[in-house]
């Protein structure tokens, strides 16, 4: 099933809940929360206070993209704001393993992200206890960057890998969808294509966000 999840940082922080609502009667089915430490990348966004307020003012399921280190001190706090999948970085935890478990102990969908420099052979001892991987498709840190097209050759890798070895762990994207780029993404195999920039940035979201799953659903017609 194909999802469009659109990524709050390039909301307006002051206007976020009528963002979000705009972003879902377009068809958003799951909203993309950036969460930043300064560490792990060069920038800083939001924490649980804002997972929680957002969980009080809309229904689909919030999909927090940790982006730090120490992932596991801060996982309980945004599950019991209300964070309902969560993804942490291979390359910021030493015991990936055991982060993932501790995501799955606090019920949430248990994603894992690689950069654009991380080969998903790194996936292969994770493969089978995730619900989701997470391709970067930018260099985490910042909205509104170009997409890096060589990270496509990672989710063929990845589809096969899963077909290989008879997983169902879902495919998303990250960094640089838009209309321009979201058809080639769709037929290398991404399934939750995140959308920042090209929702958020200009014109109405509910707009934004229809021609984006237009454009996905196009593509899955001629899908390799
Ligand atoms: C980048 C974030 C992305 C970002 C995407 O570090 O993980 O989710 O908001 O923004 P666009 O869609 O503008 O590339
Ligand atoms: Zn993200």
């Amino acid at each position: 099933m194909i999802e469009i999840a659109p990524s709050i940082l390039s909301a307006d922080f002051a206007h976020l809940a009528e963002a979000a609502e705009a972003a879902i009667r377009g068809g958003a089915s799951l909203l993309h929360c950036d969460v930043m430490d300064g560490h792990f990348v060069p920038n800083l966004t939001i924490g649980p206070a804002i997972v929680a307020s957002l969980r009080k003012a809309v229904r689909v399921p919030l999909d927090c993209h940790l982006m730090i280190e120490n992932a596991d001190e801060f996982i309980p706090a945004f599950a019991d704001a209300g964070a309902n999948w969560i993804s942490v970085h291979q390359e910021a935890c030493i015991h990936l393993n055991r982060t993932l478990e501790l995501i799955r102990s606090n019920q949430c969908k248990v994603g894992v992200v690689l950069n654009p420099a991380t080969p998903v052979q790194a996936l292969g001892e994770v493969l089978d206890i995730v619900d989701y991987v997470l391709i970067m498709s930018v260099n985490p840190g910042f909205g509104g960057q170009k997409f890096i097209s060589s990270t496509l050759e990672k989710v063929r890798k990845l589809a096969t890998m899963r077909a290989a070895r008879g997983l169902n762990f879902r495919i998303e994207i990250d960094g640089g969808i838009g209309l321009d780029t979201i058809g080639a993404a769709v037929r290398a195999g991404v399934e939750i294509l995140v959308a920042g920039s090209a929702v958020f940035s200009y014109g109405d979201p509910a707009v934004n966000v229809e021609e984006l799953l237009r454009a996905a659903h196009d593509a899955t017609l001629v899908r390799a």
